[in-house]
């Protein structure tokens, strides 16, 4: 079975409750949780100013991988993966910024890369911007997981289509 890496950031549970997922399904080799370095704070909807904010500015906060399983921070090597999962929430309409931080550190040139991205309706171009920021690399098996539109936990996208997705990738 191939080597498949899941890397994801998850402010509020969402991306994570599918990142866990794919690791209990697929067997996924390790699941690293992305943190920024300097935690937002506020309400739901301060949080989503600074988001626009950021977003806008193209600001990239420095982060920290913390492997899922043993919660300790780990250096992660790309090499040792097969399959890269990327898993991020929509923030106004492409990756969250912390994972704008992580998709310019490496080279994704001839890797294997999964995007998904859950969201509350407004998918935007997060894929596109996967695209781009990715350069030569094919994304393969893209997938999209819709939540309440309010920010809440309540998922849309039935769980019947997201097994079905995370069995997909056995036959990349
Ligand atoms: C700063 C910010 C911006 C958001 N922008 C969008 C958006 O453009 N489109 C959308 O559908 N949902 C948007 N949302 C909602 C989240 O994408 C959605 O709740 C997601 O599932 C949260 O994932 P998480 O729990 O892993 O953080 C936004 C949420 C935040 C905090």
């Amino acid at each position: 079975m191939a080597r498949l890496l899941v890397v994801y950031y998850s402010l509020s549970g969402n991306t994570e409750r599918i990142a866990k997922r794919i690791a209990e399904k697929y067997d996924a080799e390790r699941v690293v949780k992305i943190e920024t370095a300097t935690p937002y704070t506020g309400s739901y909807n301060d949080i989503v100013d600074q988001g626009q904010r950021e977003v806008e500015s193209g600001f990239q906060p420095e982060i920290r991988f913390v492997d899922a399983a043993s919660g300790k921070e780990v250096n992660l090597i790309l090499d040792d993966f097969d399959i890269i999962a990327i898993g991020t929430p929509t923030w106004w309409y492409t990756y969250a910024p912390a994972v704008s931080t992580f998709l310019q550190m490496f080279d994704w040139n001839g890797r294997t890369v999964v995007p998904f991205q859950t969201h509350g309706g407004w998918k935007g171009h997060v894929m596109a911007d996967f695209k781009k920021a990715c350069g030569g690399t094919a994304l393969r098996n893209k997938f999209d997981i819709q939540f309440d539109s309010t920010g809440g936990n309540t998922q849309i996208t039935s769980q019947i289509d997201v097994d079905v997705w995370i069995k997909s990738l056995n036959n990349i």
